[in-house]
């Protein structure tokens, strides 16, 4: 379950401590609206956004974070015009291919989540020998959401669950809210804590639908390039002296929410 829970199986009604979010997740917003702020392309927001990424990534495990996901590129994202979209896959692969090293050396396990078969081959052939290179690291999780979309994941566990179920191995009366956990692309990784959006757009967007409905929610102003270590910092400080209860009543008394 949680680590917000105590012992006992109680739901505290704070975070122990002030302690950081274990799993924070994150919606990369702004990066077109940032450049062109500036008077310059769209891509040139996807640039500085990596140098972000990087930055985010490295100080999160300082910052006590242990799984960190992103959402790099939606299912509905295709709809951008056509040179951006190229631009964005060339600059996931060099990211991939220029990070890998040091990103094993900092002991990050990358996981990607999302619908692998639409992404181009080159691509799709870097993504596994990243994952396969940093399968054994355990100081950050880090999930990159590529060509994902939650109603999407939804219908295919929903779909590999009624194929179990056709063929015999499972009863429909077994499926419960753990067999559908494990049919995500998330199967085995803790829900998220924190959901963080950039660029004061309050949407869900159709990321996490199952995973985050518990999480708490953070939108901040700034767009994606402009969201430093600092700023991380402060968002977790925040989110540490929230009440979380999941639906419980708090230890305190209070009434739950
Ligand atoms: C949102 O900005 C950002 C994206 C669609 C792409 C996210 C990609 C990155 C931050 C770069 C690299 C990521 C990795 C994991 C290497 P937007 O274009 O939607 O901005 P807008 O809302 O102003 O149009």
């Amino acid at each position: 379950m949680s680590n917000f829970q105590t012992e006992d199986g109680r739901i505290t009604g704070r975070v122990a401590g002030g302690a950081a979010p274990r799993h924070v997740a994150i919606i990369m917003d702004g990066n077109g609206r940032w450049a062109e702020r500036l008077g310059q392309p769209r891509t040139f927001g996807h640039h500085r956004g990596v140098d972000r990424v990087r930055e985010i990534i490295r100080a999160a495990p300082d910052l006590g974070v242990g799984i960190l996901t992103l959402f790099a590129f939606s299912t509905e994202n295709w709809r951008r015009p056509h040179y951006e979209v190229s631009v964005l896959m060339r600059l996931f692969k060099r990211y991939i291919i220029r990070e890998v090293e040091d990103l094993d050396h900092e002991r990050v396990r990358v996981r990607f989540i999302g619908e692998r078969e639409g992404l181009p081959g080159d691509l799709q052939r870097v993504m596994a020998q990243m994952e396969e290179r940093t399968r054994g690291n355990d100081r950050l999780l880090l999930q990159i959401a590529l060509n994902y979309g939650s109603r999407k994941e939804l219908v295919r566990a929903a779909r590999h669950l009624a194929a179990e179920a056709a063929a015999g191995r499972l009863a429909p009366g077994e499926i419960g809210e753990d067999e559908f956990a494990g049919a995500l692309y998330t199967a085995g990784v803790p829900d998220p804590d924190l959901v963080i959006r950039t660029s004061g757009e309050q949407r869900i967007s159709n990321f996490l639908l199952w995973q985050a409905a518990y999480a708490e929610y953070a939108f901040v102003e700034e767009c994606w390039p402009e969201f430093t270590p600092e700023l991380f910092a402060a968002v977790l400080d925040r989110f540490a002296n929230r009440e979380r209860r999941f639906g419980a009543i708090a230890v305190d008394g209070a009434a739950g929410g």
